[in-house]
């Protein structure tokens, strides 16, 4: 194995679209931010990278909600998370956008290098095409009923509601986000990426990191690679993003999934030219940190960005490789995505009004206590749920009480009863104190092993209890008492205190950097002696004169996080009164390995049902409507099923229905549940109903 020289590090662009919310903090940038900051402390090189993704039909269609440029939108939403990083303290050596003139040109050279190889290839596809607008309709742009869980709002390019990854022409009644109107289908010509000759090698690398991945992880690369990897178009009919650099296709753009990645390889190469972070000197080359087995890439992402990540962009990237052989790019050693936040037990959802967006929470709480406060509750291995109560009880009991309650006492007793100075030398440490500090060198290094293995939530605790250990310390110690008799022994006792206060601080750096500063700017000191691996070591100057400490972290009031459970359900009330799409309970939904337990498998409730009248629905080829009977309760269902089924011979059929589905309306006709047929690529083959004599309303399992 090729030893490590540097890492770098990336975490998703996020979206210029909107601001961001505590859910992409836990899952993303505080992950990545706290991993950088001990990589940094360990006195490895690092370059930890991030930017705005720019492009894409989000961004497009808020722009034309809102009758301006997309630029407009992704200035707005470009400065306000740059600046939510800055004040959380997310350290990225530098934050980037993709509409930048650098990645354009590295995005067009990739996607010639991709072609010239023989990895891209046109097509003539179906497309979805606005007759009135007169334009295609990309991704967002359209939207219809889910073929797959009759969701009445899915996306052209993936159905939010079960996850499935779409194509726009499988979409049950589509309309235009445009105009509203039905479109029609046209044939449109697109660049696809031959992904699915790389299922072998996908598959290889994937198992090589079966070992060291986290499992949530690789469960979801093994199921997209198990569903077999198919070509995917990654150009679009758009006049926003980067133009597509052949001739023959003016007015297409690359797909925003194509380009955005690259974004990593472009930044890295504006941080470069201006010698960001603490890049050594001959590494300024960005061929260095992506091209050289010496680099180990760590890319950090949230839950939905997994297949980006370990299959598609690692695809291009091997693309390249076999392109252009001189010049081989590496692929993330590790991808330690976390999965997702709840907040207040249910979904964070944006359009419903349940979120806490960056800069308000920002404006109400230190950063430190923020970061500590989420450092606790990350989603690591399966989703969390952020409430407001544990958020002040971390903050109050742990935060305040602990790490800072043993800064106070230490500082106040040294002002007191020693001048406010440091007294002593370093090689007069009293024994406990002296096995104090050793202990924390020992636990040090598990606290390093966590921060490798990716258990962020494992090295927080453990930090926190080495400030535990320090306050029991300093209780057994009792050097109120000891002054009385023993003026030199407290000496010793608090020298001892204000060494391992130094050495706390360094360990606590990566969560709480602003009160690290703060304390060692106290105790005179600064960083510039300190690695993760010396902490422990006894360092301070005898004699410095103390700063003024200053209350680390204030205490959160019992009535303020009751306020922001009211701000809460207030704005979520506030947008209640408009129609929301339906969406099942998160927990309800498959997993990223799309497996499901049976604990989600007994939430479906399935039931026969007796046909009592059926009717097709007028203009359409494949609706029928049926009134149904369920034993007590009668219920009108919508199902796709004409093209096979004659209304009157349905009529008398016992058929299994999904019974608990949440309602949705097709062509304007209600719907209360789903029949279950089963299909082929042409659609319904056959409908389920029961073979023997079975009464209505039965469950079926
Ligand atoms: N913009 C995407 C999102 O917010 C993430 C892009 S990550 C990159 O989900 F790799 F493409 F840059
Ligand atoms: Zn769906």
């Amino acid at each position: 194995m090729t030893k490590t020289e540097r890492t770098l590090i990336t975490a998703a662009l996020p979206y210029a679209n909107g601001p961001l919310h505590i859910g992409h903090l836990a899952g993303c940038y505080l992950p990545a931010d706290l991993y950088a900051r001990f990589k940094r402390l360990a006195g490895e090189h690092v370059l930890f990278i991030c930017g705005s993704d720019e492009h894409g039909v989000p961004i497009t269609i808020s722009a034309d909600k809102e009758g301006v440029t997309p630029q407009v939108i992704v200035d707005r939403f470009h400065a306000m998370n740059k600046a939510s990083f800055e004040r959380l303290g997310i350290s990225f050596d530098y934050y980037a956008r993709t509409s930048s003139p650098v990645h354009r040109k590295t995005a067009q050279q990739f996607f010639l290098a991709l072609y010239n190889g023989g990895f891209l290839v046109p097509r003539e596809e179906p497309q979805l095409y606005d007759e009135e607008a007169k334009m295609f309709l990309p991704d967002r742009y359209v939207e219809g009923t889910c073929p797959v869980c009759s969701n009445p709002n899915a996306r052209g390019d993936q159905c939010e509601n079960c996850g499935t990854y779409l194509d726009q022409t499988e979409l049950i009644d589509p309309r235009s986000k445009v105009t509203g109107s039905k479109p029609v289908i046209r044939p449109a010509k697109h660049w696809y990426f031959a992904l699915s000759r790389f299922q072998t090698e996908l598959e290889e690398y994937i198992e090589s990191h079966a070992e060291d991945w986290k499992d949530n992880v690789l469960q979801a690369a093994r199921s997209w690679l198990k569903a077999g990897l198919a070509d995917r178009p990654i150009t679009r009919d758009l006049s926003w993003g980067v133009p597509v650099p052949l001739e023959g296709a003016e007015g297409k753009v690359l797909y925003v999934w194509f380009d955005a990645p690259i974004g990593y390889v472009s930044a890295t190469k504006e941080a470069l030219a201006g010698r960001a972070g603490n890049v050594p000197a001959g590494e300024e080359d960005w061929r260095v940190w992506w091209q050289d087995n010496g680099t180990k890439w760590i890319a950090f992402l949230g839950k939905d960005n997994i297949v980006f990540h370990t299959i598609m962009f690692p695809a291009m990237l091997l693309a390249h490789n076999k392109s252009e052989k001189d010049h081989r790019y590496i692929i993330p050693a590790n991808v330690p995505a976390n999965e997702w936040m709840n907040l207040e037990g249910q979904k964070l959802s944006k359009s419903r009004g349940w979120t806490v967006e960056l800069h308000e929470i920002i404006e109400r709480y230190p950063v430190d206590v923020i970061r500590y406060a989420f450092a606790t509750m990350l989603p690591e291995q399966k989703d969390s749920d952020f409430v407001w109560r544990e958020f002040q009880a971390r903050a109050n009991n742990e935060l305040a009480d602990i790490f800072g309650n043993f800064a106070n006492r230490v500082l106040t007793f040294a002002k007191r009863s020693f001048d406010n100075k440091i007294m002593g030398n370093r090689n007069e440490l009293d024994p406990e104190g002296k096995a104090l500090l050793d202990s924390f060198g020992e636990k040090a290094k598990e606290i390093a092993d966590s921060y490798e293995r990716f258990r962020l939530r494992d090295a927080t605790a453990a930090t926190m209890d080495l400030a535990r250990s320090a306050n029991k310390y300093f209780n057994d110690a009792a050097p109120w008492k000891l002054i009385k008799d023993n003026k030199d022994e407290a000496g010793k006792v608090i020298r001892s205190c204000l060494e391992a206060l130094r050495a706390l601080a360094v360990y606590f750096a990566p969560i709480t950097p602003e009160a690290s500063q703060t304390i060692l700017a106290t105790l005179g000191h600064s960083f510039t002696e300190e690695t993760w691996a010396n902490a422990h070591e006894p360092k301070l100057h005898g004699q410095t004169e103390l700063g003024d400490g200053t209350i680390l972290f204030p205490k959160i009031e019992d009535e303020t996080v009751a306020g922001e459970v009211l701000r809460l359900e207030k704005m979520a009330a506030s947008v209640a009164s408009a129609p929301a799409a339906p969406a099942l309970k998160p927990t309800a939904t498959a997993s990223a390995n799309g497996l499901i337990s049976i604990d989600d498998f007994k939430k479906i409730q399935l039931r026969t049902a007796k046909v009592l009248e059926a009717e097709r629905v007028p203009k359409s080829k494949k609706l029928v409507k049926l009134q149904i009977s369920l034993g007590q309760e009668k219920r009108q269902i919508v199902a796709g099923i004409g093209q096979k089924y004659l209304p009157e011979d349905l009529i008398g059929k016992t058929i299994v229905v999904v019974a608990n589905l949440q309602p949705a309306k097709l062509m304007g006709h209600d719907s209360n549940g789903m029949l279950l047929a089963v299909n082929d690529e042409n659609g319904v083959v056959a409908l389920v109903t029961s073979a023997g004599e079975a009464a209505e309303g039965l469950e079926v399992r």
